[in-house]
């Protein structure tokens, strides 16, 4: 029987492996952890939501998406800050490799589910922006929460940074198409559809105003 006898190269490249070996089994841990924050926000909001049926007949949240960070666009934003690559560097820089967007029905809805999930023990506030009372300049609007939520595991519990984006159906439309328009098109638009895009986010928001204040009328009713 032929045994194989290895070289220097062989040794080099097995370290080299075990190395993406390590790295991998990381980013499966990685993936687990961030998951179950997800799924622990999403029972949180699922419950909230039903209970508003129960209580007042009304869901104020339309749906839920979410979402993990891919390694490749991790390891692209890193990149980007100037962060030397590794997963480790991912969990302590990025808040957003756990992604919620949590889509209500009025205005409204959007302060009272984040004010009502904010209060629960379990949640910590790391930052609050909310583009709803400032937009940003090009018209974005939506409120952006960084919460940890704890996770429980065999042997201890874990507090995972997981970032929930709060919008409106309106909102929601606007933020949807412009992200579609500005990745289609690669470079910065012209400034005459930017003011158009603008002008756009101004008109539905008062539209928002206006389904806001006819939900109000009817529930009066
Ligand atoms: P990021 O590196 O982009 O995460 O910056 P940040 O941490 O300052 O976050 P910010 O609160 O500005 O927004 C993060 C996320 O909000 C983005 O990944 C988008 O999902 C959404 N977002 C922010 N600005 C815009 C915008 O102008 N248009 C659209 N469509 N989405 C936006
Ligand atoms: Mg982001």
């Amino acid at each position: 029987m032929n045994k194989k006898s290895y070289s220097p190269e062989d040794f080099s490249t097995l370290a080299k492996n075990k190395e993406k070996l390590e790295t991998f089994r990381d980013y499966i841990e990685l993936q687990h952890k961030y998951s179950a924050a997800i799924r622990e926000v999403q029972t949180k909001l699922d419950i909230l939501n039903e209970e508003f049926r129960v209580r007042y007949d009304h869901n104020p949240i339309h749906h839920i998406e979410s979402r993990l960070k891919s390694p490749q666009s991790m390891f692209t934003k890193l990149e980007k800050n100037g962060i030397d690559i590794s997963i480790q560097a991912a969990i302590e820089n990025l808040n957003d490799i756990a992604g919620i967007r949590v889509v209500c029905c009025y205005i409204d809805d959007v302060y009272k589910v984040a004010n009502i999930l904010l209060n629960q023990d379990d949640i910590i506030l790391v930052r609050r922006k909310d583009y709803i009372k400032n937009p940003k300049p090009n018209g974005y609007r939506s409120l952006h929460l960084v919460l940890k939520v704890p996770i429980f595991l065999s042997d201890r519990t874990e507090k995972v940074t997981v970032e929930v984006q709060f919008r409106t159906i309106a909102m929601d439309m606007w933020a949807s198409l412009e992200h579609k328009l500005r990745y289609k098109q690669k470079k910065e638009l012209p400034e005459n559809l930017k003011n158009d895009l603008q002008k756009c986010a101004e008109e539905i928001s008062e539209i928002d105003k206006r389904l806001q204040d006819i939900h109000i009328d009817i529930q009066k009713l």
